[in-house]
């Protein structure tokens, strides 16, 4: 089952960009951050709303960070809203596969993601891929594969919705920012983004 989700939205370049490029840049103090828990090699940093001392030092560009959510929460008219607490607003970095290296493409594994104790509260991400891998890398959400372009965001309920990602391949690297708040169930119904995946025409 494929579906194009339609945010109709490519964020500017200009935006992501130096983001790209510090990461790429980083490679190796990067790699300290390694997630074993997924397939594949990929570092992951979390709670990147709180400045972290070692990246400021490297010049990080959080006024992009904070430019590129300001025009997301735009995009999607999303309410101010309390970062989600164990992850916050997350750098996803999977360097692209070196063919000489017999070096795994990654892949995220299907999970869902904690809620809080609240029955009220729903982990919910947005994200965007700021560099596409040459081939796969696309979410994948309730068994729906989502083919979004470099640049456009998308909405994942990830609290409720199981989710992964189709393994990347190519030697271009994959790097995603994910922004994650609590939102109440309510709202995330009444803006039909806990049904989004039933009824999609294959
Ligand atoms: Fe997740």
């Amino acid at each position: 089952m494929k579906h194009r989700m339609r945010s109709n939205c490519i964020i500017d370049r200009s935006i992501t960009e130096p983001i790209v490029n510090w990461v790429n840049a980083n490679d190796e103090m990067l790699s300290r951050y390694q997630n074993e828990s997924h397939d594949g090699v990929v570092y992951w940093k979390a709670k990147l709303e709180q400045k972290i001392p070692l990246f400021e030092e490297l010049g990080f560009p959080y006024d992009n960070l904070f430019q590129l959510e300001k025009e997301i929460k735009k995009l999607y008219d999303l309410p101010d809203a309390n970062y989600e607490t164990i992850m916050g607003i997350m750098l996803i970095f999977a360097p692209g596969v070196k063919m000489s290296e017999n070096f795994n493409g990654y892949k995220c594994t299907p999970h869902k993601d904690p809620n809080t104790n609240s029955d009220n509260d729903v982990h919910t991400r947005f994200n965007i891929m700021i560099s596409a891998p040459l081939d796969g890398g696309n979410p994948i959400i309730e068994n729906t594969i989502i083919e979004v372009n470099e640049n456009e965001p998308w909405i994942c309920v990830a609290g409720l919705h199981l989710h992964s990602t189709m393994k990347m391949q190519g030697p271009k690297s994959r790097i995603v920012v994910s922004f994650g708040y609590w939102y109440s169930k309510e709202f995330l119904e009444s803006r039909g983004w806990v049904d989004m995946y039933k009824n999609l025409e294959i």
